[in-house]
């Protein structure tokens, strides 16, 4: 029977998450990298795995339609759900960075304009630290901003550094850690704590 709905997040930590649950004794014997099946089960048919769109991974557990989530860091933030996060996986580890080139000083007394794929996280660091901001939303390729003048610094993912270095920008301040994490529906870690429980001692045993 069906206990657990969890919703992984598509995309690059997926294959890695998928190779931890399988580590962990759960096998999802008709997934494959390339498929294009959004459901699976393990062979016990006991766990649900729903694939969805990162930034919808939260959504999906605060409004209980999965029980589980294992999502970035930078889409738990943005989204700002209403969910417990319970473990961190420790892998796809990067950080949220404000960048821009060289040369930028900061001047609290002008308006900042900011681009960035993560507005919520951009105008909470920027409200803490005092400074006046203007939001471009972008969804991609957000490097781009500075360089052609369409904002003065970016809020965005670093990783490895290479898409800055490449494009003569620097960070100028990190704003947060980020790496994929469980989080968990709370009316689900009420009523199936110990399916939950079980879930993450799984996933904990597997990942040391
Ligand atoms: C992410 C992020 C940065 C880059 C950082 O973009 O938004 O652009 O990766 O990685 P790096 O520090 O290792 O260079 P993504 O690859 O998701 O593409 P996007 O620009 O289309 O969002």
């Amino acid at each position: 029977m069906e206990k657990l709905t969890i919703a992984l997040a598509k995309g690059r930590p997926a294959k890695h998450t998928i190779e931890t649950l399988e580590k962990a004794g759960m096998h999802f014997i008709d997934f494959h990298a390339d498929s294009r099946k959004l459901v699976f089960f393990n062979e016990e048919r006991t766990i649900k795995l729903i694939f969805v769109k990162a930034v919808d991974v939260p959504t999906y557990v605060e409004r209980g339609a999965a029980d589980i989530g294992i999502v970035g860091k930078d889409n738990i933030l943005e989204s700002r759900a209403d969910v417990y996060e319970l473990l961190d996986l420790k892998i796809g580890k990067c950080k949220f960075s404000v960048a821009g080139f060289p040369d930028y000083t900061a001047d609290s007394n002008q308006t900042l304009t900011v681009a960035t794929k993560y507005p919520n996280v951009a105008k909470k660091y920027f409200s803490n630290v005092g400074q006046s901001i203007e939001i471009v939303k972008l969804n991609g390729s957000v490097e781009l901003a500075p360089l052609i003048g369409l904002a003065d610094v970016i809020v965005d993912i670093v990783e490895t550094g290479s898409t800055l270095k490449e494009n003569g920008l620097v960070v100028l301040e990190d704003i947060e850690y980020i790496s994929t994490r469980l989080i968990v529906n709370k009316a689900s870690f009420a009523t199936k704590s110990t399916e939950v429980k079980d879930f993450i001692d799984q996933l904990k045993n597997a990942l040391e």
